[in-house]
């Protein structure tokens, strides 16, 4: 049987959720317990899942309790002053979530007679209502059979279904698998008893299977490490480039330069050099006998380098076109604000120096 048809095939995951959530719903306040018989108010579902996108659970709590206090109905917020109500909005940040917040409510009130379309195609049409708020308004608020897909539904059904896809590729075939198990009845307990069963025990980190009314479909878990799962996507290997750095020492002072102001160690001190493309070209800063002395291995955020550092001797400041530059006392290179990269080729300098031509 194909892997991901099992559990569907069960049928047994809708139940075995409904009924944990109905012992362990966490009470919120836009909610309705499961079993209770009001319906939920959509303008209070609609305004927290807009507070809720990319905010956790008790961030929104104030903020929600101080917008329904303030404006308790969707035709209050669409009369709302917009810069009041960007006033009331700071702090939870995404602010374009707080302009579509009054368009949205302006739309409902003038194109709807002040109420919430109630299918999910319907609430599509509204400003700041994507797939993931359309689906769980239409869900919670009116007892619509949706699809939601958030974070916490996605790390469960991957594990659920030991899905090896990496995301973000895998999201319509999450929202596929997800499908499979939403039940025809009760989808907004079901949605939000995925998000519980997300936050409180499908967890990132240290999913807490021993609890989880799951745990006797989930092939995570039968594979034994549920944690691989949502499968990231495979890093970019950085690019490698090669660079060169000199270490020209005369009487003690060593050749240093001030990078120029603009892109990776803008402004810092610098032996001379450069390069830094896919060979390692860079003149050197004077005549002199340059050896090889060895190569630093250093990693940016987006690339890793070599540096090969050379160096030379010579008896007397030679005459140098290097812009910005200023010879620097051997002994106090500490002080000279290296960035970590020249700091460990000069330590490969001064050793050389020291120890292979000694003055
Ligand atoms: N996150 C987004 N929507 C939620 C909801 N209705 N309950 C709990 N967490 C959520």
């Amino acid at each position: 049987m194909p892997v991901d048809t099992r559990v569907a095939a069960s049928e047994d995951a809708a139940r075995l959720l409904l009924a944990w959530y109905d012992a362990h719903a966490r009470a919120l306040p836009w909610r309705t317990p499961p079993g209770d018989p009001t319906p939920p108010d959509p303008y209070r579902v609609w305004l927290s899942e807009i507070m809720l996108q990319q905010t956790t659970v008790a961030a929104v709590g104030p903020y929600f309790a101080a917008f329904t206090k303030r404006w308790p109905s969707v035709a209050a917020l669409a009369a709302a002053d917009e810069a009041e109500l960007m006033a009331a909005w700071a702090g939870l940040g995404y602010y374009a979530r707080a302009r579509n917040l009054i368009a949205c409510a302006r739309a409902v009130v003038d194109q709807h007679g002040g109420r919430f379309p109630d299918t999910e195609a319907g609430l599509r049409t509204l400003p700041g209502l994507g797939a993931y708020t359309a689906a769980a308004v239409a869900a919670i608020a009116f007892g619509r059979r949706a699809v939601v897909v958030d974070a916490n539904v996605e790390r469960v059904t991957t594990r659920l279904f030991a899905l090896t896809e990496p995301l973000p590729a895998a999201r319509p075939r999450i929202r596929a698998l997800a499908d499979t198990i939403t039940p025809d009845d009760r989808a907004g307990d079901f949605a939000q008893a995925m998000m519980d069963l997300g936050s409180s025990i499908c967890t990132t980190r240290r999913p807490r299977c021993l609890l989880c009314p799951l745990a006797a479909d989930c092939l995570a878990r039968a594979e034994g490490d549920p944690e691989l799962y949502p499968v990231k996507p495979a890093k970019k290997a950085k690019p490698h480039r090669r660079g060169l750095a000199y270490w020209l020492e005369v009487e003690g002072a060593v050749l240093l330069v001030r990078r120029p102001d603009k892109g990776l160690l803008g402004g810092m001190r610098a032996l001379p050099g450069g390069g830094w493309g896919e060979i390692a070209e860079a003149a050197p800063p004077a005549q002199a006998t340059w050896r090889p002395i060895g190569t630093v291995e250093h990693v940016f955020t987006h690339f890793s380098l070599s540096l090969d550092v050379m160096a030379a001797d010579l008896p007397t400041r030679p005459a140098t076109d290097v812009p910005d530059s200023l010879w620097w006392p051997v002994a106090d290179i500490e002080q000279a604000g290296l960035p970590t990269l020249y700091a460990r080729a000069a330590a490969l300098g001064r050793a050389f120096t020291r120890e292979v031509l000694p003055l």
